[in-house]
C-alpha cells in the first residue's frame, strides 16, 4: 500500500474527522488538542496528516500534496478546485444564508444595489448575480456579523448552524443561499486512478460507519 495523505480543517471538523478515522483503525501518533504541529503520521506510517485552515483544503488536494480532504460544503462551492467530492460525512451541518436586521428586508429583496460582507465572496457574487443584483461585496475573515452591526454592510452571507449568532445580534436569515452544507469527502483526481484500491476502501469503510 502507498501513503495516504489527508489533509484535515484545523478546529472542530478535523476532530471529528479523526474520531471517525480512529473507529477506522486510522490513528495519528502525536495528535493531542494542545499541539502545535501540523503533520503527524501513523505509527506504521501508512497514513500521514496535515492540519490547516479550512480554506486551504481543497487547494492542498487539487494539487495532489494530499490525496484525501476533508472540508464543509461552503469551502469547496468557495474555492471551485478541481478535485472529486466523493462523500457526504453527514456532520457539520449548517446552511448558508442572507441575513440582515429585520427591518432590512425590503432593502434587500427589491434594491437593486446592496453592500454584503461575508466570508465567502465568491458564493454571494454568484447568488445575487443570478437574481440580477448588482452587489458590492466587501471580504472579511470571521466575525461576519460585525458587518451590519457596525454599519459596514446591508447584509451577510454566512452560515448559519444553531441559530445562536443571528438572534444574539438581533439579525435574522432574510433567505437561504445553499441549505444542504454539511463536510464532504474529496479526493485528488490523480490519487483516484493511482490509488484507487486504498483510497476506495477508505470511502467505503467512512460510508458504512456515517
Ligand atoms: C460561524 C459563522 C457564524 C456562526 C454561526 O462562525 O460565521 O458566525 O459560526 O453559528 P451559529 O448559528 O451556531 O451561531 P465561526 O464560529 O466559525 O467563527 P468566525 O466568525 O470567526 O468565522
Amino acid at each position: 500500500m502507498s501513503q495516504i495523505t489527508f489533509a484535515l480543517a484545523k478546529g472542530r471538523l478535523g476532530k471529528k474527522t479523526m474520531e471517525i478515522l480512529e473507529k477506522m483503525n486510522i490513528r495519528a501518533v502525536d495528535m493531542t488538542d494542545d499541539s502545535r504541529k501540523l503533520v503527524f503520521y501513523s505509527e506504521d506510517k501508512k497514513y500521514r496528516f496535515f492540519l490547516s485552515k479550512p480554506s486551504d483544503v481543497p487547494t492542498y488536494v487539487e494539487h495532489g500534496v494530499a490525496d484525501i480532504g476533508i472540508v464543509g460544503k461552503d469551502t469547496i462551492l468557495e474555492e471551485n478546485r478541481d478535485i472529486y467530492e466523493c462523500l457526504d460525512l453527514n456532520i457539520g451541518k449548517c446552511r448558508m444564508c442572507v441575513c440582515a436586521y429585520p427591518e432590512k428586508r425590503d432593502l434587500i429583496l427589491n434594491n437593486e444595489s446592496i453592500r454584503i460582507a461575508t466570508k465567502y465572496p465568491n458564493i454571494a457574487l454568484k447568488h445575487f448575480r443570478g437574481k440580477n443584483k448588482k452587489v458590492e461585496i466587501i471580504k472579511l475573515n470571521g466575525s461576519v456579523e460585525l458587518g451590519p452591526i457596525i454599519g459596514l454592510a446591508d447584509a451577510i452571507v454566512d452560515i448559519v448552524e444553531s441559530g445562536k449568532t443571528l438572534a444574539e445580534n438581533g439579525l435574522v436569515v432574510i433567505n437561504d443561499v445553499v441549505s444542504d452544507i454539511s463536510a464532504r469527502v474529496i479526493v485528488n483526481k490523480a490519487s483516484m486512478k493511482l490509488k484507487h484500491q486504498d483510497i476506495g476502501k477508505i470511502i467505503e469503510e467512512m460510508e458504512r460507519l456515517i
